[in-house]
């Protein structure tokens, strides 16, 4: 049986990671941080067949422990500060999580045992002021959030532990990728869950940032499955997972208030505290070399994603 450590565990990703990697037999453990109310909401339907242990990405011999009792085959590492908004708030800690912890990981497994495959979670934000369309693998970066900056260290700090010490460690740079798991402050999800709660009744109003901005959203259950795929391969490398399509946040609107009856511009107003400092315009990746080399499609096209998104959260409510 392969065993697996999964951080980040009780998030969007992990938590479909482990639904995944649960399927196919593994034995699976996660790595959570101490908190003094329970996070485990997203995994709570497998609670009983994963095993949970508390560590913290800021704490490097809390990982070397973790590793040394799990002794996993593969290691996906998913715990970050993942909401862009927030690492201007907090920059230092962004860094901290997901910048330099991504260096604690790989220093543990260094120390614990280097056979052990690892995947980091890159991101497309990493693009930010987009210096090619659409975006691949050998676009030069040129993050624009704090958040950004520290998933490019995360990313080539993973490109120098595979080339210094022969580490199988894979970069999956992975565009904007959503569910009904997904966390409430994302546009996504804060538009189903407000067309679900007009919907319902209970509330008027959807106050949103920039509708201008454009981004490649495929579904998180198609993606995890390519971090999987990444890790099976003879070579590490590293990979863009996208659709290939994108769409504004004005056209998310439009399609999750229709798909409710409903027409956005009646409920949509703008607050303009919600604009950044500085925006990632436009996101849109090409996957050929994920295609070719993996064989990896995404099996969820833009309008099945609003579609479920909104039918989940409207069910909630009407629950
Ligand atoms: P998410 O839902 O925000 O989950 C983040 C996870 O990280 C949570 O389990 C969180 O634990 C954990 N975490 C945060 N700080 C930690 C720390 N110091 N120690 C231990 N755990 C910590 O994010 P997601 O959407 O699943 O994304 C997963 C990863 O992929 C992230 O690294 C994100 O940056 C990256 N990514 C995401 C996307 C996307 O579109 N979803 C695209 C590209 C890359 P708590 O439950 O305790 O908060
Ligand atoms: N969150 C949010 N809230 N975003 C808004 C709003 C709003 O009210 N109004 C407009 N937007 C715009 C943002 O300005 C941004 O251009 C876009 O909607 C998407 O924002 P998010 O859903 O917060 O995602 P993100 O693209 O910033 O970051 C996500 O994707 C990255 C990959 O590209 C996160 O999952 C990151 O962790 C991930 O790396």
């Amino acid at each position: 049986m392969t065993t697996v450590l999964i951080t980040g565990i009780t998030g969007q990703d992990g938590s479909y990671l482990a639904d995944f990697l649960l399927d196919k037999g593994y034995d699976v453990h996660g790595m959570v941080r101490r908190s003094s109310t329970e996070t485990f909401l997203r995994i709570e339907h497998i609670r009983d067949r994963i095993t949970i242990h508390q560590a913290d990405l800021l704490d490097q011999l809390s990982l070397i422990n973790l590793i040394e009792k799990v002794q996993p085959d593969e290691i996906y590492n998913l715990a970050a500060m993942s909401f862009v908004p927030t690492s201007w708030v907090q920059p230092v800690l962004t860094a901290e999580f997901t910048a330099v912890g991504v260096t604690k990981m790989l220093e543990a497994i260094r120390l614990v045992n280097k056979k052990i495959k690892f995947y980091q979670a890159s991101s497309s934000e990493m693009f930010g002021k987009v210096q090619e369309v659409p975006q691949r693998e050998t676009t030069p970066f040129y993050p624009r959030s704090p958040y950004g900056v520290a998933k490019v260290y995360g990313h080539f700090i993973t490109v120098n532990y595979r080339e210094s010490y022969d580490i199988f460690a894979c970069s999956g740079i992975l565009f904007n990728h959503e569910s009904p798991r997904r966390g409430k402050e994302f546009v996504t999800r804060k538009i189903t869950d407000a067309v679900a709660r007009i919907k319902c009744g209970l509330q008027d109003k959807l106050y949103l940032g920039n509708l201008d901005a454009k981004r490649d959203w495929g579904y998180a259950g198609d993606y995890v499955k390519a971090m999987w795929m990444m890790l099976q391969q003879e070579k590490s490398e590293d990979y863009v997972i996208a659709t290939g399509e994108t769409h504004s946040v004005r056209e998310f609107c439009e399609k999750a208030f229709s798909h409710a009856g409903l027409e956005w511009q009646d409920y949509v107003g703008l607050d303009p505290r919600l604009v950044r400092p500085a925006e990632v315009d436009l996101l849109i990746g090409d996957p050929t070399k994920a295609h070719n080399r993996l064989g990896w499609h995404p099996e969820h096209t833009f309008g099945e994603l609003v579609d479920m998104m909104v039918d989940e959260d409207l069910n909630r409510y009407r629950q």
